[in-house]
C-alpha cells in the first residue's frame, strides 16, 4: 500500500510528495494558475481534476505506443503515483502551426501551419525567465548528454505524431505543445510532468476556437468551460 508522506516541493501548478517507495512519489494538481512565468496569477476552477485525468489518460495510450513514462497510477481525481525522477531542466516545446511566442519572434501570424514540425528547447530557470537555448547551449551547458538529447527529441517527435493524430480523431487542431523529460534512478529517460490544456494549445478543428489555457493567459473569458470541454472530448 503507497503512502502519501512529507511534501518534497511546491510548483506553480503541482505539488509533490513523498512515499513509503523510494522510487515513487505523489504528484497533486492544484487548480492555481500562472502565465508569463508567475507575473500572472490566477486560479481555474476544477482545472486540477481535468490536468490530472488528462494526463494520465494520454500518458496510458503513449505508453502502449513504446513511449516511457512517469506515470505509474491514477490515485484520485487529482493525485497520481509517478515515478521519482530527476528532471532534466529543459522545457522541450514542439510546434505544428505558429502561434505563441513563434508568431512574435518570426512575424508570421498564429494558425500558419509549420512545413516541418519545430522543436525548441528552453532552459528551465525561473530567475532567467526560462531562456530559449540550442542543442550546442544544451550540451556545453551539460544540462544533459549528447545521447539523452537525441531520446529526447526522438521520443518529442514521436510523442507529436501520436498526438496530433489521437486530437484530430476528437476534432481538435494540437498546435503547439511543452514536454518535460526526467531521469529515473536507473539512467532511463521518461516522459514527466504533464500534458495537459496548461501545457497544449488546442484549437476547435472546425471553428478554430481556444480550448486551452491561453484564454486565461489572454484574458479571453470562458477558461472554465474550455478545460472542461477538452475533459468531455477526451474522457467522454
Ligand atoms: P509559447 O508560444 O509561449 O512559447 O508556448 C509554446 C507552448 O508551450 C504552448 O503550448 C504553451 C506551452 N508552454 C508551457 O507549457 N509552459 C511555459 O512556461 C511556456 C512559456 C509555454
Ligand atoms: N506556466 C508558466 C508560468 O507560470 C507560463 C505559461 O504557461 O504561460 O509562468
Amino acid at each position: 500500500m503507497l503512502e502519501k508522506k512529507e511534501q518534497l516541493y511546491e510548483g506553480k501548478a503541482k505539488k509533490v510528495f513523498a512515499t513509503n517507495d523510494p522510487d515513487l512519489v505523489i504528484v497533486s494538481y492544484k487548480d492555481d494558475a500562472t502565465a508569463f512565468n508567475g507575473a500572472k496569477k490566477g486560479t481555474i476552477a476544477g482545472k486540477g481534476v481535468v490536468n490530472n485525468r488528462m494526463s494520465n489518460f494520454l500518458m496510458e495510450k503513449l505508453e502502449k505506443e513504446g513511449i516511457p513514462t512517469h506515470y505509474v497510477k491514477e490515485l484520485s481525481e487529482r493525485e497520481t503515483a509517478v515515478k521519482k525522477v530527476s528532471i532534466v531542466p529543459l522545457e522541450v516545446i514542439v510546434r505544428n502551426i505558429a502561434a505563441g511566442s513563434l508568431s512574435k519572434r518570426l512575424g508570421i501570424p498564429e494558425g500558419t501551419p509549420m512545413k516541418r514540425t519545430v522543436i525548441e528547447y528552453c532552459y528551465k530557470c525561473d530567475a532567467l525567465d526560462d531562456p530559449m537555448v540550442n542543442e550546442y547551449h544544451i550540451l556545453a551547458m551539460e544540462y544533459c548528454t549528447e545521447e539523452e538529447l537525441k531520446t529526447i527529441a526522438y521520443l518529442a517527435l514521436k510523442i507529436n505524431a501520436f498526438l496530433v493524430k489521437y486530437f484530430a480523431s476528437i476534432n481538435v487542431e494540437l498546435v503547439d505543445f511543452k514536454l518535460e523529460f526526467g531521469k529515473t534512478r536507473d539512467g532511463k529517460i521518461v516522459l514527466a510532468d504533464e500534458i495537459s490544456p496548461d501545457t497544449c494549445r488546442f484549437w476547435d478543428a472546425t471553428t478554430h476556437e481556444k480550448l486551452d489555457k491561453d484564454r486565461f493567459r489572454r484574458d479571453m473569458g470562458g477558461v472554465e468551460d474550455a478545460y472542461r470541454e477538452m475533459m468531455k472530448r477526451v474522457l467522454g
